[in-house]
């Protein structure tokens, strides 16, 4: 590893280590911008920041707070310094909405605040196993006043538009009014993207006593938003409660007065239903009402319960269980939660870049949700992989547009996006990395290895490939001066530092493998279902001659070697750059993206993040261990990891090819990214597809599994020092557990039908359920 990436790791760990939880064991106002992505809380379908409940006067540097939607974006012309033809003309950026979590408490006139007064005892945590989040406060004002608090807050796992917090609290030395004034907070905007900060105007709000809502309109997109408030004052409460409301035009506020008593205890809770215009419903008012009503008939004693049984299902099936490493076993667990969170389950959409949990990348989908998320879910919950997919799906007639944008056929799925369209305004960091469509061909194929879904590759996988393939035959040319082979030139591979080159190698491969799986899969489909594929042919205009040419074309591809140094190339140019090695650069110049001017960066053999590594892993049986190993040691000492989804990519090649060492020191700049704060930018969101790598890296990476051609292997080690890990895995409709313990590993079907697999040359066959078969490594 580089010394720079060493010294970063070197930071103290900010959270102890546990292993179901991450707790903020002191109220530090600095500290609650990066808690404020850690403790985000979301459901795929709407995300809220960990900012706490009562407000402070800080500047954006200590507090950002942030309520999305995932896929509910505002829209603004994209401003070029310089113009040229067939830019995008309008970005996309996911709104901030109304802060439905504001809930400041008064002792009489006295409001708490945590940087007045004394604080007693304070915690948060994030309770993993449970998905839930509590604070505890106990506070003494200056009057010498001391009141405990206990705040539980969720976004419900189990019914998508419900969020909800409890606050309760005891008055400890006295007897005396309290007042809990909770709020929506429409009067909201945008702390990042956005030019125009008014993007969101209210439509319609009304209140009650206990209940009220609020609707939005974004202006640009005309996204309506539902958000209907229910307070439930609970048990002995009611008697000492009176309420109040208050509303302005894009606020409302609710005044709970109680007559406290010392030593007793009160309770809030504050229900809350959001819905959007362009979903599937009725309108989102009603049906945010409805939602509202049923969560709030149910009560907050049952969401919590429906949370943990959520949460129990889910380890059930992700859980990587490490014992002997407790930094990485929370890590691990951490990182899970929040891949859960982040990702979109209606086929309408997907993974933003950093999740629900903060405005960085504008709540855009990148090619990290098919590289890095995918996998995870393909092998543990298959069916929201088949989502992910079917977004991609349904965003067909868009990624049509951008391909015609570009002269080009078929389909170019967009760099970045929410509604399909390519939201970039710099084409050299976007448009120009052609390599997603095959990224997404890779990942339905995964997706259809490990699930052997028919029905998804018929309906709608087909068409994917075949208009991603027609994308790669009208990209491409023959090159006489390159023996006549079929090249694909000025193109961008993964490393983001090399746009603008020729037949970057990554690019080519995976090209090749998209045309060759799409051949292979339009073969199947036209014998064992041929009148969906005639059906599908006319649709799209497919004939016989077009898959005869991509058959013919798979096979002309330029696939590039270095004969003199023995290695696989990055592309036509790159090794013919300045060579460099990241450890002579000043540490104050890293990451080069922030500090070079890119001519720079473009002239060196500097590479921001894994590419001829990804592609060892992802087509690694195309290719020898040697090569692997000879292409590591070269590309290794060049790669700054300025980008997030690299070195997860490099420890699974580290322990692929024996450095255990730095496999591990990979993993743990993986795993522990957001947590330690590495970067410094947690603040923004956190690092979703890092949070995936640190899946592939223990389970591709230390356990050596690789599927190729729709079968399975596995060639596992122990890192030194771990006693053991223990995963499982879907596959073909069965799910497996791997123990690795010493020497020893242990795998078990447990459930489902006879799975066979290889561990190392060894066949292995799990045919009863629950009996471990024991290899040695
Ligand atoms: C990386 C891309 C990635 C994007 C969003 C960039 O820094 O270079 O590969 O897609 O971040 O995570």
């Amino acid at each position: 590893m580089r010394n720079y990436h060493a010294r970063k790791m070197d930071k103290e760990a900010i959270y102890p280590y546990q292993a179901w939880k991450i707790t903020e064991e002191e109220f530090l106002l600095e500290n609650n911008h990066h808690n404020e992505a850690i403790f985000a809380l979301g459901n795929g379908y709407m995300g809220l920041r960990g900012t706490v409940e009562e407000d402070y006067p800080g500047s954006e540097k200590t507090t950002t707070p942030g309520f999305y939607i995932n896929g509910v974006y505002a829209s603004e012309e994209i401003i070029y310094g310089e113009e040229a033809p067939n830019l995008p003309k309008n970005g996309q950026t996911m709104i901030n909405l109304a802060d439905w979590s504001e809930m400041n408490l008064y002792i009489n006139e006295e409001k708490l605040n945590l940087l007045k007064g004394k604080i007693l005892d304070y915690k948060r945590e994030l309770d993993l196993k449970q998905g839930l989040l509590k604070r505890h406060i106990l506070w003494e004002d200056r009057q010498g006043r001391k009141i405990e608090i206990n705040i539980t807050r969720l976004i419900s796992l189990s019914r998508e538009h419900i969020g909800a917090i409890r606050y309760q609290f005891k008055a400890v030395n006295f007897s005396g009014k309290i007042s809990l004034n909770s709020a929506i907070n429409g009067d909201v905007s945008n702390h990042h993207h956005l030019r125009n900060k008014k993007a969101l105007e209210v439509i319609e709000s009304e209140v009650d006593t206990k209940s009220g809502y609020l609707l939005h309109n974004v202006k640009s997109t005309k996204f309506k938003i539902a958000y209907v408030v229910e307070h439930l004052i609970v048990g002995q409460t009611k008697e000492k409660c009176e309420s109040k409301k208050r509303s302005s035009e894009n606020r409302i506020d609710w005044i709970f007065e109680i007559s406290a008593s010392q030593g007793e205890k009160y309770t809030i809770d504050k229900i809350v239903g959001v819905n959007h215009s362009q979903e599937k419903g009725e309108n989102p008012l009603s049906d945010a009402r409805a939602s509202a009503a049923r969560a709030s008939i149910s009560g907050f004693e049952n969401l919590i319960e429906e949370q943990a049984e959520f949460m129990t299902g889910y380890w059930q099936d992700v859980d990587v269980k490490i014992e002997g490493d407790d930094a990485l076993q929370q890590a691990f667990r951490f990182n899970a939660f929040h891949i859960l969170q982040a990702a979109g389950k209606d086929g309408q959409t997907s993974v933003a870049a950093k999740g629900i949990s903060g405005e960085y990348y504008e709540g855009h989908y990148f090619w990290d949700t098919e590289s890095y998320v995918l996998p995870f879910y393909a092998f543990q919950r298959p069916e929201v992989a088949r989502n992910l997919l079917l977004f991609r799906y349904n965003t067909l007639a868009q990624a049509r547009e951008n391909a015609k944008r570009m002269k080009l056929d078929g389909v170019l799925f967009p760099w970045r996006t929410i509604n399909g369209e390519e939201a970039s305004g710099f084409f050299m960091g976007s448009t120009v990395q052609y390599h997603i469509n095959a990224d997404i061909a890779y990942a339905l194929n995964l997706y259809y290895q490990v699930s052997r879904d028919q029905e998804f590759m018929e309906n709608y996988g087909l068409e994917i490939l075949i208009e991603t393939a027609r994308m790669w035959l009208s990209l491409g040319s023959y090159i006489p001066m390159k023996d006549n082979k079929f090249c694909f030139n000025t193109v961008c591979g993964p490393d983001e530092y090399k746009p603008g080159v020729d037949n970057n190698a990554y690019t080519n491969y995976m090209a090749k493998f998209n045309l060759d799986i799409t051949v292979k899969m339009a073969e199947i489909i036209k014998k064992e279902a041929p009148e969906k594929y005639n059906r599908l042919s006319e649709r799209i205009d497919l004939t016989d001659n077009e898959i005869a040419n991509m058959k013919e074309i798979k096979e002309d591809i330029y696939l590039p070697y270095n004969e003199k140094l023995e290695i696989t190339p990055q592309d036509d140019s790159f090794l013919y750059k300045n060579p460099i090695e990241v450890d002579n650069i000043p540490e104050e110049e890293l990451p080069l993206v922030k500090n070079w001017h890119p001519l720079i960066i473009w002239r060196y053999q500097v590479i921001k993040q894994a590419d001829v590594m990804l592609l060892m892993l992802q087509l690694g049986n195309q290719f020898s261990q040697d090569l692997k190993i000879r292409n590591y040691d070269y590309y290794e000492p060049k790669t700054t990891h300025d980008s997030s989804l690299s070195p997860a990519i490099y420890s699974i090649i580290a322990s692929e090819i024996g450095y255990k060492n730095q496999a591990y020191n990979y993993f743990m700049q993986t795993a522990r990214l957001d947590l330690d704060d590495y970067n410094e930018n947690a603040y923004q969101g956190v690092h979703t597809a890092c949070m995936g790598g640190t899946w592939l890296s223990l389970v591709q990476g230390f356990g050596g599994m690789r599927m190729f051609n729709g079968n399975l292997y596995f060639h596992p080690h122990l890192p030194d020092g771990w006693d053991s890990y223990q995963f499982r895995l879907r596959f073909k409709g069965s799910q497996i557990e791997v123990t690795i313990k010493e020497n020893i590993v242990k795998y078990m079907l447990i459930s489902g039908d006879k799975v066979e697999f290889k561990h190392y040359d060894q066949v292995i066959v799990l045919e009863e359920s629950h009996l471990a078969e024991e290899v040695q490594i």
